[in-house]
C-alpha cells in the first residue's frame, strides 16, 4: 500500500489497524468471513474505472472487449457451481438482489410473505422499516415457541389464506435446514413466486453441506461475501428463461446502472475458489465446528434457539445467564471475540437490547481451527458471560486474560488475505 501510504497516510494507516484488528481477533460473527488475497487482489484493480451498463455483448458503453470476458466468466462459474441455468452476477449486494426479486414479480401493494425479521427473516422479506414492507403487503411466518423451528404446517396455512405473490424462505439467523422443497409445494400450490434467499448458506450449498434449492425455488438470491467467501455482492440465478429475463430486466435497468466490475472479477475468483475439493472440505468442516460449538455451549448451560445447529450458525438466548444480548456481545468484543447481539423469536427485549446473540463458523474454519479450537472458544464465550453476569470487577480480569488467550491463538491461525 505504498501509494496510498503516501497520498492518504490516515486511510492508509486505519486499513492497517482494522488489519491487525481482523487479525488478533476471533470472527464469530455469522455472515462474515476471510476472502482470500486472489479475491482481495480481483477486488483492488482498474476494473473499477470501467463502465458496462447492459450485459455481456449488449452494452451501452465500447471497450468492453475484456469486461463482457469477466462478466461471462462469473456467470458460467456461477451455472456450473450451482447447477443453474441462469445467473446475473450484477447486484451491488444483497439487498437489491432481493429488491429485484420484487420489481420481476410483484406490483406495488402486492402480498409477499416472508419470515418475520424477530424469528430469523431478512429486512428485505417485507420488515417494516424496509422498502419492502412499506411498499408491499407483507404478511409473515416464524417459528414455533416449542422447537424454535419453522412449522410448515402454519406456512401453508397463512399462505393459502393470504395468498401470496412471492414467498421468501432463508434467512438471517436461522440455525437449522431450510426445507426448500416444502416450501416449493407450498408455493405451487398457492400459485406464488418462490425465492430462496440463501445469502448465508451459499457457501453450505456450494459445498454439499446443505441442500440445495435449485429444483424447487423459482429463483435464487445469494449474497457472495458470507459463508461463500467472495467479496461484498450477489447473485441472482433460476432455471426458467422466463424467470431469468425477468430478473435481468429488473437488475437492469431497472434499478442499477453499470454493475462493479472489480466486483464482478472477484466474484468470477471467488466462485473458481468455491469448484474446488478444498472447499468442499471446508463447507463440511463449518459445520462440524458450529455443531462442536454448539455442543459445547450446551454443556455449559446455554440455551440455543431450535436446541442446535444444522449449519453455520448458532442463536443463543441468553436469557438464562442472567444477561442482555447487547452487553454480552460487547464484553465479547473486549475479549477478542466478536459477536453481534440479536433477537431471539419470541423476545421480550427490544429490538436494540436483545436476549441473544449470534455467532457463526465460517470465519474461523478459513482460519484452519477445528473442534479442539471450538471447545476452547466456548469455554471462553462461558467464562466471559458468566463472569459479566456476576461482578463487574471479576468480568474485568477475565476480559483481560482471555484477551491474551484469544491472541495467542489467533496467532497460530493466519486468517486468509491478511
Ligand atoms: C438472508 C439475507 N439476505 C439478504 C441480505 C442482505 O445483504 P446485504 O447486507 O449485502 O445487502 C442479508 C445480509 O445480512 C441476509 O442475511
Amino acid at each position: 500500500m505504498s501509494s496510498l501510504s503516501s497520498v492518504d497516510p490516515q486511510i492508509a494507516e486505519l486499513i492497517k489497524a482494522e488489519e491487525r484488528r481482523q487479525a488478533d481477533t476471533v470472527k464469530l460473527i455469522a455472515s462474515e468471513n476471510y476472502v482470500s488475497k486472489a479475491v482481495l487482489e480481483a477486488t483492488g484493480t482498474v476494473l473499477t474505472n470501467k463502465y458496462s451498463e447492459g450485459y455481456p455483448g449488449k452494452r451501452y458503453y465500447e471497450g468492453q472487449q475484456v469486461i463482457d470476458q469477466i462478466e461471462t466468466l462469473a456467470i458460467e462459474r456461477a451455472k456450473s457451481l450451482f447447477g443453474v441455468n441462469h445467473a446475473n452476477v450484477q447486484p451491488y449486494s444483497g439487498s437489491p438482489a432481493n429488491l429485484a426479486i420484487y420489481l420481476a414479480f410483484l406490483q406495488p401493494g402486492d402480498t409477499v410473505m416472508g419470515m418475520g425479521l424477530p424469528f430469523g427473516g431478512h429486512l428485505t422479506h417485507g420488515w417494516s422499516v424496509s422498502a419492502t414492507g412499506k411498499w408491499f403487503n407483507p404478511v409473515r411466518y416464524g417459528v414455533r415457541r416449542d422447537t424454535g423451528r419453522v412449522d410448515m404446517d402454519e406456512v401453508r396455512e397463512i399462505a393459502l389464506r393470504e395468498r401470496p405473490k412471492l414467498i421468501f424462505c432463508g434467512g438471517t439467523a436461522i440455525p437449522r435446514t431450510i426445507d426448500f422443497p416444502a416450501f416449493a409445494e407450498i408455493a405451487r400450490e398457492v400459485g406464488a413466486v418462490l425465492a430462496a434467499d440463501i445469502a448465508h448458506i451459499a457457501g453450505l450449498v456450494a459445498g454439499g453441506a446443505h441442500p440445495s434449492p435449485v429444483g424447487h425455488a423459482d429463483v435464487i438470491s445469494t449474497t457472495t461475501h458470507k459463508t461463500l467467501r467472495g467479496p461484498r455482492g450477489a447473485m441472482l440465478m433460476a432455471t426458467a428463461d422466463e424467470h431469468a429475463t425477468a430478473l435481468n430486466k429488473a437488475v437492469f435497468p431497472g434499478l442499477q446502472g453499470g454493475p462493479h466490475n472489480h466486483t464482478t472479477a472477484a466474484i468470477a475468483v471467488a466462485l473458481k475458489e468455491a469448484a474446488a475439493d478444498e472447499f468442499k472440505d471446508y463447507a463440511r468442516q463449518v459445520v462440524v465446528n458450529s455443531q462442536a460449538l454448539a455442543e459445547e455451549l450446551l454443556g455449559r448451560g446455554f440455551d440455543l434457539v431450535s436446541g442446535g445447529t444444522d449449519n453455520h450458525l448458532i442463536l443463543l438466548d441468553l436469557t438464562p445467564k442472567g444477561i442482555g444480548g447487547k452487553p454480552a456481545a460487547q464484553a465479547l468484543d473486549r475479549a477478542g471475540l466478536e459477536t453481534n447481539y440479536n433477537t431471539v423469536p419470541f423476545d421480550p427485549r427490544k429490538p436494540f437490547d436483545p436476549s441473544g446473540i449470534r455467532i457463526g463458523t465460517a470465519g474461523v474454519t478459513s482460519r484452519g481451527m477445528g473442534v479442539a479450537e471450538m471447545r476452547q472458544i466456548g469455554a471462553w464465550m462461558d467464562q466471559v458471560v458468566s463472569a459479566l453476569a456476576k461482578d463487574q470487577d471479576e468480568a474485568e480480569r477475565v476480559i483481560t486474560r482471555v484477551q491474551g488467550e484469544v491472541r495467542e491463538l489467533t496467532a497460530r491461525f493466519p486468517a486468509p488475505g491478511l
